[in-house]
């Protein structure tokens, strides 16, 4: 797979919605004809567990510890039209065994690098900056950074901004910005407000917002994506922007100044209500 064609979803804060976004991302993707592959980098497995009932023997660590493994092994179909490499504890075994080698962090590049077949890899990543999440955005052309609307998530949001243009500085060739997700925004007062900083800090890097929807939470107790569950729902045309966003990123050339630092800086994202 070439890295344009690979997206990591990243954001170190837990629940702010990178799986849920990576299912039903994957959804839409698939809706447009694409073949996807999502990738489960959490330890914790959610996405596995959201995709497949078989339990998993031998997960994405496995391939990144043992170059040897091949990838393509461990893939699975699953109902939702959307494949799955499973996540499993491994890849703590792999962040321990690789952590102080420079070279570990690209491993799981060249085990991706070796797939073929997927027209979009998306790649779920665990709420913490650490081995997984600097081995996903080394591995992908592209960065998509769900996140909810208070202060904190803001805050949260930032950070990781700033970890993946340092991996970018370093390595040369990190991931790029394609997508903030505004998610599970709810319609009152504080939540636009903090919708209307992001707007303001970050422009046009900004997707349409996700709501926080009853249907989602339905789509995600049937373990399916919403594209499957309930079509109609009110986030998917906000699902459907943001697939076309990421198909249209990894069809062609980069636009001018996708990836590069916003206008404003991110201590400029005021405070909120
Ligand atoms: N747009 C949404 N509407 C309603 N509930 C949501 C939405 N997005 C996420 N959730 C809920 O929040 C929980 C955490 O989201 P999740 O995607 O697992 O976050 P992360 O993977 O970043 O830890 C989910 O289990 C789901 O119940
Ligand atoms: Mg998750």
């Amino acid at each position: 797979m070439k890295r344009e064609r690979i997206v990591a979803i990243v954001n170190r804060k837990g629940g702010s919605g990178k799986s849920t976004t990576t299912l039903n991302l994957a959804g839409a993707l698939a809706d447009l004809g694409l073949r996807v592959l999502a990738v489960d980098l959490d330890p914790q497995a959610s996405l596995t567990r959201l995709l497949s009932d078989d339990p998993v023997e031998r997960g994405i660590g496995a391939c990144i510890s043992a170059p040897g493994q091949s990838a393509a092994e461990l893939i699975r179909n699953t109902g939702a039209g959307i494949d799955l490499l499973p996540g499993d504890r491994s890849i703590e075994a792999a962040a321990l065994a690789l952590n102080d080698s420079p070279a570990g962090f690209l491993r799981l590049r060249r085990v991706l690098a070796r797939l073929e077949g997927y027209g979009v890899v998306l790649l779920d990543t665990p709420p913490a900056l650490g081995f997984a999440v600097s081995s996903a955005v080394l591995a992908a052309g592209w960065a998509v950074l769900p996140t909810a609307t208070t202060q904190q998530d803001i805050d949260a949001l930032v950070d990781t901004l700033g970890a993946i243009d340092e991996l970018a500085e370093d390595e040369m060739h990190g991931a790029r910005r394609l997508a903030i997700v505004p998610n599970a925004v709810h319609r009152d007062r504080p939540d636009q407000g903090g919708l209307a900083a992001l707007q303001g800090a970050y422009g046009e890097l900004v997707a349409a917002p996700i709501p926080h929807a009853a249907a989602i939470k339905r789509a995600l107790n049937r373990r399916l994506p919403l594209s499957r569950t309930e079509p109609g729902a009110a986030p998917m045309a906000a699902y459907r922007a943001l697939a076309r966003r990421v198909a249209d990123a990894i069809a062609g050339p980069a636009p001018d100044g996708a990836g590069a630092a916003p206008e404003k800086e991110a201590a400029h994202v005021g405070a909120i209500v």
